[in-house]
C-alpha cells in the first residue's frame, strides 16, 4: 500500500516538475543551466568536463541542474502525447554522463600573468574536503571522476579515462592563459558539433585580447578543425561558445 502511495506521489511531483532550472538567471548557475538545457533540447551525448573546480559549487550546481532535467524527462514517460513519451523513453540521456573534475586542488599554479587574485595558491582547498561535499549532493550517485594536478600533468590519465567518449559540456573556470591554454588541448579530441563551451573569465584581463581566456581560445580556434561561436555571456566575465561545424 505504502509502496504504490509512493509511486503516486513520486509521479504527481514529476508531472508538475517542468521547471527545468532558470535559466534566467545570469550567473554561474544561470549559465550551467543554459548549458544543460541545450543538452537535454538536443539530445547531446556526452560527459561533463569542469577545469577549475575549486571548493566544488560549479560541479554540485551542475548536479543538481542535471538531475532536474533528468526528472522532467521521465515525467514525460507518462505524457498523454505518444511521441513524447517515445522520445522520453528512447533518449540517450536516460543513460548518466560521467563528470570529470580537475584541478591542483591546491590553489593557482606559479604563473607571470600579473593579477594579484590569480596569484599562486590562491583559491586554495583539498580534495578529500571537495569530495565529500560533492558525493554528499551526489543523490544520483553519478559518477563523479577527479584529477589532481596541473591540467599539463593530468593530461595523460584524464583522456585515458575519458577515451572517446563524447564532451556534452566543458566549464574553463581556471583563470589563467597558459591554464586555458592547457585545458584546451586536453578537450580537443573529444569534442563535437554541439559541444558547449562555458569560459568564466573570458572577460578577466580588462577583456584584452591579448591575454588570459581571450587570448588561449583565440590561439586554440586558429588551429582548431571546428568552427566556433558565440552562444552567451554570463556573469562578470563569463562566455560561452558552441562548436557549431567543421572547417
Ligand atoms: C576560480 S577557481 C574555480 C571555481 C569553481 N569552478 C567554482 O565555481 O566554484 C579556479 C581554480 O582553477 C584551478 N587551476 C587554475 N589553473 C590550473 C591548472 N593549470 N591546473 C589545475 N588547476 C588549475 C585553481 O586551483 C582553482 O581552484
Amino acid at each position: 500500500m505504502f509502496k504504490i502511495f509512493k509511486i503516486v506521489i513520486s509521479n504527481i511531483l514529476q508531472r508538475l516538475s517542468i521547471v527545468r532550472s532558470d535559466i534566467n538567471r545570469n550567473d554561474k548557475q544561470g549559465a550551467l543551466a543554459r548549458a544543460w538545457g541545450h543538452v537535454y533540447n538536443n539530445s547531446i551525448v556526452g560527459d561533463y568536463v569542469e577545469f577549475g573546480v575549486y571548493k566544488g559549487e560549479s560541479v554540485i550546481s551542475s548536479l543538481k541542474i542535471r538531475r532536474d532535467f533528468n526528472l522532467w524527462l521521465k515525467s514525460q514517460y507518462q505524457s498523454d502525447e505518444k511521441w513524447r513519451r517515445d522520445f522520453a523513453r528512447n533518449s540517450p540521456l536516460n543513460d548518466p554522463q560521467i563528470f570529470h573534475c580537475l584541478d591542483t586542488f591546491e590553489g593557482m599554479p606559479f604563473n607571470d600573468e600579473g593579477s594579484i587574485s590569480f596569484m599562486q595558491g590562491n583559491f586554495f582547498t583539498e580534495l578529500s574536503k571537495v569530495k565529500a561535499k560533492i558525493e554528499k549532493q551526489n543523490s544520483e550517485k553519478i559518477n563523479v571522476k577527479y584529477y589532481k594536478g596541473l591540467f599539463s600533468e593530468t593530461r595523460i590519465e584524464f583522456l585515458k579515462s575519458i577515451k572517446n567518449r563524447n564532451i556534452a559540456i566543458v566549464n574553463i573556470d581556471c583563470d589563467l592563459e597558459e591554464s586555458t591554454r592547457d585545458a584546451l588541448c586536453s578537450i580537443n579530441q573529444n569534442i563535437s558539433i554541439g559541444t558547449i563551451l562555458l569560459f568564466d573569465d573570458y572577460n578577466c584581463f580588462n577583456a584584452d585580447n591579448s591575454k588570459g581566456q581571450r587570448k588561449a581560445f583565440s590561439d586554440f580556434q586558429d588551429k582548431s578543425e571546428f568552427i566556433f561561436e558565440k552562444f552567451f555571456s554570463y556573469h562578470f566575465a563569463g562566455q560561452s561558445f558552441l562548436v557549431v561545424g567543421l572547417r
